[in-house]
């Protein structure tokens, strides 16, 4: 049995501030609702400690975006994962297509920071996708088995509990536009299959993976009804309580 996993992830929004404001109202109305589902919140860096600090007490993970591939050093502009871990975060989100596209993180630097983070004894959400030009020349699989055979090389069958995959179709992301249920269950089904191949049947049957790409609460039902879909990565929704609330509660 998966239990869900709704994630916000806010991207470069809300100064700390507006994160703490949020953060309340979200804990409180995460509290009220009483959903069986896991959530998590990714503000941006200088923002975390604000939220940490309103979620403390609370069952709503605090996650960061992003993440150096260095323990600390001369690495101008970068946040070590002990800096996270200090202030009581413990997941990590890698590999977002928008750091893959604008920063031209690569599937083997994005493998470093899994293993760092790992090593670090984190928890990971490991995303791929593909763009719209890639899934129109039919190479859907082949990114998909890239991504996840790169980004989880040297990964042990023993650390997989830590890793949670996020299937966000770049064409999908801040479009409006998602992938039908059918489309992201069966980019999810092949998902499951490659880390079956990598691994094994239990790693592969235990993996959380979430959907991303222009999750409302109006597709949320349908998507997460699907078999391989357990849980949600979203962003422009995650940003105002009303919009996200509906979403984490998609049960009910
Ligand atoms: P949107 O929900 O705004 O499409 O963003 C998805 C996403 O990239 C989450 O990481």
């Amino acid at each position: 049995m998966r239990t869900p996993y709704i994630a916000g992830n806010w991207k470069m929004n809300m100064t700390p501030s507006e994160g703490a404001k949020y953060a309340a109202e979200l804990r409180k109305a995460v509290e009220d609702a009483k959903a069986d589902v896991k959530v998590m919140v990714a503000p941006p860096f200088v923002t975390i400690p604000a939220v940490v600090e309103a979620l403390k007490g609370s069952s709503i993970i605090v996650a960061a975006q992003n993440m150096a591939n260095h323990t600390s050093g001369a690495y101008t502009g970068e946040v070590a994962p002990a800096m996270l871990k200090d202030l009581g975060v413990n997941t990590v989100i890698l590999g977002h297509s928008e750091r893959r596209s604008y920063y031209a993180e690569s599937d083997e630097f994005i493998n470093s920071k899994v293993l760092l983070a790992i090593q670090e004894g984190m928890d990971v959400v490991l995303c791929v996708g593909e763009t719209l030009e890639e899934r129109e020349a039919g190479k859907l699989e082949e990114v998909l088995s890239r991504q996840i055979k790169v980004g989880l090389k040297d990964v042990s069958a023993d650390q997989m509990s830590h890793i949670t995959i996020a299937y966000e179709p770049v064409w999908a992301i801040g479009t409006g536009k998602t992938a039908t249920p059918e489309d992201a269950d069966s980019a999810h089904a092949f998902i499951r299959d490659t880390v079956k191949d990598l691994y094994n049947n239990d790693i592969a049957e235990n993996l959380i993976i979430q959907y991303g790409g222009s999750v409302k609460a109006n597709n949320v039902k349908a998507l997460m009804a699907k078999e391989n879909i357990d849980g949600a990565l979203v962003g422009g929704a995650s940003l105002s309580v009303d919009l996200f609330l509906p979403i984490i509660t998609f049960d009910k």
